[in-house]
C-alpha cells in the first residue's frame, strides 16, 4: 500500500515515492534504465557513426538493409542507419512490453506496485491525446518490423556465403544466435497475436477460423513471454551488430569455423 508523508506535502516540495514495501523494488527500474539507456546511447553513436557496417557477406543489423541512398545535408553525408533506425525503433518504443518498462523507470508513472508517483500530473490525458497517441502507431510499425525481421533473416543466410564459396564464420553462428529471439520477440506481439485471432466470431466454425484459433493459441504461448524475448533480442542485436563492427573495423578477426 503507497503512503506519502504529510511532512512532504507540507514542505511543499516533489515528495519521494514511499511506500510501505521493504524490498529492493528499485532494481528493477534501475536496471532498466541503465540498460535501455546504455542501448539508446549505442544508437546513436552507430546511427552517426556511417562507418564499420559491412565485413565479406556480414552485414551489420543497425545498417540493414543495405540501402543504395546518399543523402548530404550542407556537405554532411546522412548515415543510412538513421533513416533505417525509425522502423526496429518505432516498434520498440511502441511495444506494450516496452512501455511499462520505459513509464516505470524513466517516467516513474509509477515505478513499481504499490509504490507513489512522485507528483500527480495535472491534465493528465494517458495515451488518448498528443503525444502518447501516437503510441497507437504499434500495429503498423509491427508490419514494418516483420519487413525487417525477413531481411535480417536474409542477411543471416547470406552470411554464410563468401566470395570464395560456403564457410561458417562466428559472425554467421552469431547472425544465428540473434535472428530467433528477434523471430520470437516479432511474432509474440499483441498486434500479431490480435491479427491472428481478432475479429472472429466462431473458431470452431471453418476450416479457416480453426485454423487461426490453432495459430493464435501458440502466439498466445510466445505472447506470455513477449518480455523475455524483448530483452534477450535487444541484446542479441546489440552483439551481432557489435560483432561486425569490430570486425570491420580490424580489431578483431571473424574466426572461421571452417
Ligand atoms: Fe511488444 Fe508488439 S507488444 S512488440
Amino acid at each position: 500500500m503507497a503512503v506519502r508523508t504529510a511532512q512532504s506535502k507540507e514542505a511543499g516540495r516533489v515528495p519521494l515515492p514511499l511506500t510501505s514495501r521493504t524490498d529492493r523494488w528499485w532494481i528493477k527500474p534501475l536496471l532498466t534504465v541503465i540498460v535501455l539507456g546504455f542501448f539508446a546511447l549505442y544508437g546513436m553513436f552507430r546511427a552517426f557513426e556511417n562507418q564499420y557496417f559491412e565485413f565479406g557477406p556480414y552485414l551489420a543489423p543497425f545498417y540493414s538493409p543495405h540501402l543504395p541512398i546518399h543523402l548530404n545535408l550542407f556537405g554532411w553525408n546522412v548515415s543510412p542507419a538513421i533513416y533505417i533506425l525509425i522502423f526496429p525503433l518505432s516498434f520498440r518504443l511502441t511495444c506494450y512490453y516496452y512501455r511499462l518498462a520505459y513509464y516505470r523507470a524513466f517516467f516513474w508513472d509509477p515505478p513499481a506496485c504499490a509504490i507513489a508517483e512522485p507528483a500527480k500530473r495535472k491534465n493528465y490525458t494517458g495515451e488518448r491525446r498528443f503525444p502518447l497517441i501516437l503510441q497507437n502507431i504499434h500495429r503498423y510499425a509491427f508490419y514494418a518490423a516483420v519487413v525487417i525481421f525477413l531481411i535480417l533473416a536474409y542477411d543471416t543466410v547470406r552470411s554464410f556465403f563468401w566470395d570464395d564459396g560456403f564457410h561458417v564464420g562466428l559472425g554467421s553462428v552469431i547472425f544465428v544466435v540473434n535472428i530467433i529471439p528477434l523471430a520470437m520477440y516479432t511474432f509474440s506481439c499483441h498486434s500479431f497475436r490480435h491479427l491472428i485471432g481478432g475479429k472472429v466470431n466462431c473458431y470452431s466454425c471453418t476450416l479457416a477460423s480453426r485454423t487461426r484459433y490453432g495459430i493464435w493459441k501458440q502466439v498466445s504461448f510466445l505472447n506470455a513471454r513477449h518480455s523475455l524475448y524483448a530483452w534477450v533480442s535487444l541484446f542479441s542485436v546489440l552483439i551481432a551488430d557489435l560483432y561486425v563492427r569490430f570486425v570491420a573495423a580490424g580489431a578483431i578477426q571473424d574466426f572461421r569455423f571452417f
